[in-house]
């Protein structure tokens, strides 16, 4: 199977009530960990670099990894370009092999947004690789994305029409209430449910609907959607590590927002917990252990299952690779 574009991903998604999983890959053990998951489960999905992972890696090594797991698992996958900063990373990725970029204009004003995303589109769309582009403000800090609380905003409404019809974007992230990151919300923002644990604010689903009253049939994407899953974060704290008060968005809300226009969920903090928690607990047991193998293998063996995990419970996906590719090689 190719490396395919979003555009039959979303279509089967939209129409059936699911959303692809995009999740960030950094190195062989994550997409060796995301991609049996997809296979065994037979799930479309997307895996997806950012400007951080292109440093770490080198966006070659990144594709040729992604390629190698093509070879080896036979579902559709999409190579995806997570928050482009500026055009000329996205013509490198472009260029490169991926099948599918993010130019992230949302730190620009609506018409300086709307020109560097059109740009993009133009670029992209001539060689056949589909963009996405953000409207509004997440919260959250990771290596290139660095919005304080105060400074995030919702995506509105009333600006969606203009930023599609004049970009040509084929999918666009909204800011709802998500953020990035291990901590998306303090306490201060949260309450307590009766076991003391935090409770995020909802998702303004609200927002969601108007959007998607206004942009029919259009794909929605969802960054900022790890859900911080608490039985990782504690196996973290109890072999050394010190995560206080971490907290993510709530499944069933995600489950929601992937039966709606919602057709693409960022997930990239969870699989770090997952990592960092297999290795945590294989160093605290095994503290004779020095082959990485050993304890890298099993921090995949955890990206793997909560991968499987967020297939089957949160997105939906599961299942759904047959449809994809016959609709892609009907498309061809
Ligand atoms: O939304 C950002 C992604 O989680 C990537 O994070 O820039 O630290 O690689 P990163
Ligand atoms: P999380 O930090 O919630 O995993 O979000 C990842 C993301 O949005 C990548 O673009
Ligand atoms: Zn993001």
């Amino acid at each position: 199977m190719p490396l395919m574009g979003t555009k039959e991903m979303f279509k089967k998604a939209y129409e059936g009530g699911y959303a692809i999983g995009a999740f960030n890959v950094n190195n062989m053990e994550i997409v060796q960990g995301i991609t049996e998951a997809a296979a065994e489960l037979k799930s479309p999905i997307i895996l997806q670099a950012s400007a951080g992972a292109r440093r770490y890696a080198k966006q070659s090594y990144l594709v040729h990894l992604v390629e190698a797991a093509l070879e080896v698992n036979d579902i559709p996958v999409a190579l995806h370009l997570d928050h482009g900063p500026d055009f000329e990373t996205c013509k490198d990725c472009i260029d490169g092999g991926f099948s599918s970029v993010m130019i992230d204009g949302s730190k620009y004003a609506f018409d300086e947004n709307i020109e560097l995303t059109k740009k993009v589109v133009e670029y992209a769309h001539a060689r056949g690789v589909v963009v996405e582009a953000e409207l509004g403000k997440l919260a959250g800090i990771e290596d290139d994305v660095n919005v304080a609380a105060k400074d995030a905003s919702y995506t509105q409404p009333d600006e969606v029409e203009e930023f599609v019809t004049r970009t040509g974007v084929d999918s666009l992230a909204i800011a709802i209430g998500t953020s990035h990151g291990a901590y998306k919300f303090t306490p201060e923002q949260c309450t307590r449910n009766a076991d003391g644990v935090l409770v995020p604010p909802e998702l303004r689903f609200d927002i969601l609907e108007e959007i998607t009253r206004r942009l029919p049939e259009f794909p929605i994407v969802l960054h900022g959607a790890s859900s911080v899953v608490p039985s990782y974060v504690k196996i973290i704290n109890e072999n050394g590590g010190k995560l206080k008060d971490a907290v993510g968005i709530p499944e069933e809300q995600l489950r929601r927002a992937a039966k709606s226009a919602v057709c693409k969920i960022n997930i990239d903090s969870d699989l770090r917990l997952g990592m960092t928690a297999g290795i945590r607990r294989h160093m605290a047991e095994h503290p004779d252990h020095f082959d990485p193998r050993q304890y890298l293998g099993d921090g995949r063996a955890l990206v793997k299952e909560i991968v499987a995990h967020k297939i089957h419970t949160v997105l939906g996906s599961e299942g759904k690779a047959d449809e994809v590719m016959a609709l892609y090689n009907a498309n061809k």
